[in-house]
């Protein structure tokens, strides 16, 4: 991957770091806090953050400085050799900058080096009145940040250089509806979200804000129970047309995990229904219980292939990886997690979540590995109702910032063998990898209807209510232009079927829908779907929907999970009495 200059982002905040520690020793500085970080090995996060001067006590900064460093008397302004800084009130997060040309301070590489450090402390920094600054300069400072090279750009006809996403409220102005699914990090389809991400807004309108959420303080205010949970999940994601034919590329990312350059926990997930697949769930169990679940699962051969690829793929530092895997669909996992940040203490919310109302010239540099974010549905207000707001986004990469489990397994980015959609550089081509793991979480998925309040394979297409099984699966088929033939293919089988016993016309039912199961048919998928649906429904019409055809092997472990801990429990008393 190019990076910008010679650099990734974080070996140039090193060397930045590195500058300055020079400085100081220039200078002679005796200051204790400055002298032992001095001693730190140059690299670690400690070093990067503490030695660019940001966490020196007033009196070495005053030493630095002069008089020009002098602390305002609020507590929460802070005076930098290039601009002053105001932490936001009550929020554990953000900060913003007046009276400051970032356009001049480009060419200045101590300047660019403070920017880059505050945005780190910070993790959200607003640079007001940026009027004067042009689109070559917003690349200029984005590559200072990381590198704009990724598979992730879309140019919008008005955009003046395809690097920047133009967004607004008019289609013919710029993309509308960007991120408004809900909360989510960017780049959630590579092997790290973007370690950086701008925006510069052209254009504001009342009402356009944007919400931003600090996954630390999510995490941290989560029960214990659920960190725990979350920290054996991995997000799954993908980018490409037809990920089961190996076009495009799917992720692996731990949901929890420490920020590559701050150290602090943080998190990685998309709650928009488009952008996440499904989870993985690490299952820790002692070896009877496997033994036990291997015996239970025989046969099984779809979650068995996935679970020996992610033993290979997902193995920490010293060559270990869970003996277990559980796959579970998105929806759940998501709304939990949406309940979780909807359920933070009123006072916990005022530190963790903050709302941004732009101004025209509002620079914005986010450390998105930290921050959450969503747009308010204001900003999608036509421009005939509140004016035109348009804002040119940058997101960038680093090869070093890649994700780590507790456990201190790395993310893993997979690709197929064709090269027609978006594959990154970096993505290991194991298409049977990708493969195995796809249908495993796409089986965790329900297709019935009934138990997740839709049918997450179904894409956006609204459906009304009390429509007939039949009904709705050629209104399906027609609406994704697939044809027909299957569904009267079908139809001709379950007429036959019709008229004899109702033992019969079920055993045939059955027959369907095992010959057009998604899970038999990936080639298909689009035509499949609706069929399967369709016979799904009858089946389920007949009043006997199959308790064994329901267990499905996730139940299994669950159960064996259940009888462990009793097993457990038990073994604890009978040592305890
Ligand atoms: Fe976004």
């Amino acid at each position: 991957m190019q990076v910008a200059g010679s650099h990734g982002l974080f070996p140039a905040v090193v060397a930045g770091s590195n500058k300055l520690r020079q400085l100081e020793t220039k200078r002679g500085s005796s200051h204790g806090h400055v002298g032992v970080r001095a001693t730190k090995p140059a690299g670690s996060f400690a070093t990067t953050f503490f030695a660019t001067g940001l966490c020196l006590c007033g009196q070495a900064w005053r030493k630095r400085h002069g008089a020009k460093g002098k602390r305002n008397a609020k507590a929460n302004v802070r005076m930098s050799s290039f601009y002053e800084v105001t932490a936001r009130e009550d929020c554990a997060f953000g900060a913003s900058v007046r009276g400051f040309s970032v356009k001049e301070a480009l060419d200045n590489p101590e300047a660019v080096e403070q920017i880059k450090a505050d945005m780190y402390k910070h993790r959200l920094l607003i640079f007001h009145g940026q009027t004067d600054l042009m689109p070559e300069d917003h690349i200029k400072l984005s590559e200072k940040l990381g590198s704009l090279d990724h598979i992730l750009h879309r140019p919008h006809p008005k955009s003046p250089d395809p690097r920047l996403l133009r967004v607004a409220n008019d289609d013919r102005e710029g993309f509308m509806s960007v991120g408004t699914s809900g909360w989510h990090v960017d780049g959630v389809m590579l092997q790290a979200p973007f370690a950086a991400q701008t925006m510069h807004h052209l254009h504001a309108i009342p009402g356009g804000d944007t919400r931003f959420l600090g996954m630390k303080e999510l995490f941290e205010n989560m029960d214990e129970e659920l960190r725990g949970l979350c920290e054996r999940l991995w997000f799954v994601s993908g980018v490409g047309e037809d990920l089961q034919q190996g076009e495009g590329q799917m992720s692996l990312l731990p949901l929890v995990y420490n920020h590559p350059f701050t150290g602090e926990k943080t998190m990685c997930f998309h709650l928009g229904q488009k952008y996440c697949l499904g989870f993985i769930e690490e299952v820790p169990l002692n070896a009877f219980m496997e033994a036990f679940a291997n015996v239970m699962t025989r046969g099984d051969g779809l979650l068995k292939g996935a679970r020996a690829r992610l033993q290979k793929l997902l193995v920490d530092p010293e060559g270990n990886s869970p003996s277990q895997f559980r796959f579970l669909p998105a929806l759940p996992v998501q709304e939990f997690l949406q309940k979780a940040i909807d359920g933070l203490d009123p006072e916990i919310q005022r530190q963790a979540i903050t709302t941004v109302e732009w101004q025209r010239g509002d620079l914005a540099l986010i450390d998105n590995m930290a921050l959450a974010h969503v747009p308010a549905p204001g900003t999608q207000t036509l421009p005939l109702v509140s004016g035109l707001r348009v804002f040119h986004r940058t997101t960038m990469v680093n090869p070093e910032a890649v994700p780590r489990n507790v456990r201190g397994a790395a993310a893993v980015l997979l690709a197929g063998p064709r090269r027609d959609g978006p594959t990154s550089k970096e993505a290991l081509q194991d298409p049977a990898a990708m493969r195995d793991i796809l249908r495993a979480v796409m089986a965790a998925t329900p297709l019935n209807v009934d138990e997740l309040g839709g049918d997450q394979r179904g894409g956006d297409l609204q459906l009304p209510k009390n429509m007939s099984a039949r009904e709705e699966a050629l209104r399906t088929l027609e609406e994704a232009s697939q044809p027909l033939d299957l569904l009267k293919v079908v139809d001709a089988e379950l007429e036959a079927a019709d008229g004899d016993s109702r033992e019969v016309f079920s055993k045939t039912l059955k027959r369907l829908m095992r010959e057009y199961h998604p899970d038999r048919n990936l080639t298909r998928q689009k035509e499949i779907v609706p069929i399967f649906r369709y016979l799904w429904r009858l089946h389920k019409e007949q009043g006997r929907a199959s308790s064994a055809m329901s267990a499905t092997k996730d139940r299994v472990v669950d159960r064996l999970r259940k009888k462990a801990s009793k097993i457990s429990v038990a073994v604890g008393e009978g040592m305890a009495g």
